[in-house]
């Protein structure tokens, strides 16, 4: 399995903070927030990762995480999204990269507490699609699911009055179709191609499972959940998945000489 994080997008509302860099760049705790997803990737086991991003920032992701052998994966490769198409047109550029094989998918503000390794077993021993979800207390802010006696029937995005408290997270698995799907999107009303018109096909062929998270997860798209990130990272410092790849002063400094 390959992994894929998306950290294009405008961060507009992480204005003014990103009027000069990528939202991704941005400090949580003590590293840019790209880091987070890396570190999720490479203590799951996954070895090629694909990072997508966009905007003028774009070789600053090159500066700071460099071919990715300091982290000891196999591969790390970068794609450039033109424009603001969507998460799913992100996903788009992915299609070489797969070549064929199933993904991981993350999407580049979120962090979570616990290592997706039990997920990505739990998808290998199917295929298909699987999304995971968290209960939340403010899931108007995300995409939602829809559970009918404990079946995953619909997501819907950003819902005014939520179906119910769980949240999709920002980690998808998929295999190859998911690229013939995005094939056949339209754009939603506010003009992109949406991850959440992918995960409903799925729903509707059947073909999509679901697993709830037991440990937080946040994502760090605005000015509260990045201040709540940091906090809660700061707050679990012998965790892996939050401090597993060496990124001490050391190693910066020899990354800089290099
Ligand atoms: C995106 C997805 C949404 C998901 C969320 C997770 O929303 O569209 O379904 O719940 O990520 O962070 P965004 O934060 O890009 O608006």
């Amino acid at each position: 399995m390959k992994g894929v994080i998306l950290a294009g997008g405008l961060g507009t509302r992480l204005l003014p903070m990103t009027r000069v860099t990528n939202k991704h760049l941005l400090p949580v705790y003590d590293r840019p927030m790209i880091c987070y997803p890396i570190q999720q990737l490479v203590t799951s086991g996954i070895e090629d990762i694909l990072v997508v991003t966009g905007g003028d920032s774009a070789g600053d992701f090159l500066k700071l995480l460099g071919n990715g052998e300091a982290f000891g994966l196999k591969s790390l490769s970068y794609a450039y999204q033109d424009g603001e198409g969507g998460i799913a047109q992100a996903l788009s550029l992915a299609r070489d990269f797969s070549a064929g094989e199933p993904l991981v998918v993350l999407l580049g503000d979120n962090i979570f507490q616990d290592s997706i390794s039990e997920a990505i077993e739990l998808y290998s021993q199917g295929g298909g699609a699987m999304i995971l979800l968290k209960e939340v207390d403010d899931p108007e802010r995300f995409g939602v699911a829809v559970l009918e006696s404990g079946r995953l029937v619909e997501i819907v995005e950003k819902p005014e009055t939520p179906p119910s408290r769980f949240a999709v997270t920002g980690c998808y698995f998929f295999d190859f179709r998911v690229f013939e799907i995005i094939d056949g999107l339209e754009p939603s009303s506010r003009g992109e191609l949406e991850i959440t018109d992918v995960n409903n096909r799925y729903i509707e062929w059947g073909e999509m499972r679901h697993h709830v998270l037991n440990g937080w997860w946040t994502d760090a798209g605005t000015i509260e959940s990045l201040f709540r990130a940091s906090e809660l990272v700061g707050e679990d410092r012998d965790n892996p998945v939050l401090n597993g790849i060496s990124m001490g002063p050391a190693d910066w400094s020899r990354h800089a000489s290099e």
